[in-house]
């Protein structure tokens, strides 16, 4: 059974680069919008229209492939609880989880009844694709990929989902989670069509910057997607979220700004790493797994100390000593780098 899987704490008096987040917030359109939101819209069950069609534009899908929920954390539940609830007489499900990667795979998994079939990690976190395809049984029910993978922010490529989607058995669905996907500019989304069995999961919480208004998307063939939905609860995304999407969704300059920010975020981060020694992995995400070796923990303190905080990743699959870097608007990831070095010169 994998543990529960634990909030991080609530810091909110310093610099956030411990969840992956936009470390500006959301495009001042956002907050606009639901200034002037209506007081009886609150009172009233939300419409979600206006959010669906944004939406659907915005992925280039027909609004019957997509469903919006709170946050993907929730559309990954449901597909869970769909998928890999154990029926009388059956095999139990499997999900195929490729370590290391988001820790709520393997407790969803867990809470729907299903059996977790990890996957170790292959040499510098390349996608472990003959493993993944030895992991596969015909009872694998999901297999969860990830793409760019949290917390190693290394790209799969869509041969590698396409292997997997031809290998699993006919009633099993391929979840490919992409969180992160602006960040990488790229998309498994043209290529559905051909592979029904692959549900693209989308979140507006990381490029986006509406983490708290909680809005996720899975993307995917209707029939396959129909016993998920019967999963969400019916009002589950709240008026909040859907007055802000559409807002979000039309100010493409405020993405285009943060996308170039994380970018140049991640050089300046890397150049440092290579300044200080210290090994890193290249990221298509908004954040970077550094390897800091025995002193990860002093460091991550260190840097806390200066209201800076980091993640510790050191249990995850093959990430001892690692942690895990937000790298986003380009004056927080200067900020961090100069704590760093004072932090790494100090412990000298
Ligand atoms: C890979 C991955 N999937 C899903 C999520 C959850 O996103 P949301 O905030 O939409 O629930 C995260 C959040 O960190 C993530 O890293």
């Amino acid at each position: 059974m994998s543990p529960n899987y634990l909030r991080p704490a609530e810091l909110f008096d310093g610099l956030r680069l411990h969840q992956n987040e936009n470390t500006g917030g959301c495009s001042p359109k956002v907050v606009e919008a639901l200034a002037n939101m209506p007081r009886d819209r609150v009172g009233f069950y939300p419409a979600y229209k206006a959010m669906e069609a944004a939406a659907a534009k915005y992925f280039g899908v027909d609004q019957d492939h997509l469903v919006l929920t709170n946050g993907l954390d929730e559309g990954i539940m449901a597909l869970s609880v769909a998928c890999l609830r154990p029926k009388p007489g059956g095999p139990v499900p499997e999900a195929v989880i490729p370590e290391p990667t988001f820790e709520i795979y393997n407790v969803d998994t867990d809470v729907a009844g299903g059996r977790e079939v990890t996957v170790p990690p292959a040499p510098d976190f390349a996608f472990p694709l003959d493993a993944v395809l030895a992991a596969i049984t015909p009872a694998t029910r999901v297999a969860f990929l990830t793409n760019p993978n949290n917390p190693t922010g290394q790209m799969l490529s869509k041969a590698d989902v396409k292997a997997v989607a031809k290998a699993v058995p006919p009633e099993a669905i391929v979840f490919l989670d992409e969180a992160y996907a602006e960040f990488a500019g790229e998309t498994f989304i043209p290529e559905l069509p051909q592979f029904p069995n692959v549900i693209v999961g989308r979140t507006f919480s990381k490029a986006f910057g509406l983490a708290g208004l909680r809005v996720g998307a899975l993307i995917g063939d209707p029939d396959r997607l129909a016993p998920i939905v019967r999963a969400i609860p019916v009002y589950s995304v709240s008026v909040a979220a859907a007055t802000a999407l559409p807002a979000a969704l039309e100010d493409g300059a405020y993405l285009d700004d943060y996308l170039r920010q994380v970018k140049e975020s991640k050089a300046l981060l890397y150049k440092a790493c290579d300044t200080l020694g210290l090994t890193y992995w290249k990221s298509g995400g908004n954040f970077v797994l550094v390897r800091i070796g025995d002193r990860s923990k002093d460091v991550i303190a260190a840097l806390a100390a200066k209201k800076i905080y980091i993640r510790d990743r050191s249990n995850d699959a093959g990430c001892a000593g690692c942690v895990r870097i937000a790298t986003g608007q380009v004056a927080h990831t200067q900020q961090l780098i100069a704590a760093l070095e004072e932090v790494l010169c100090a412990a000298r």
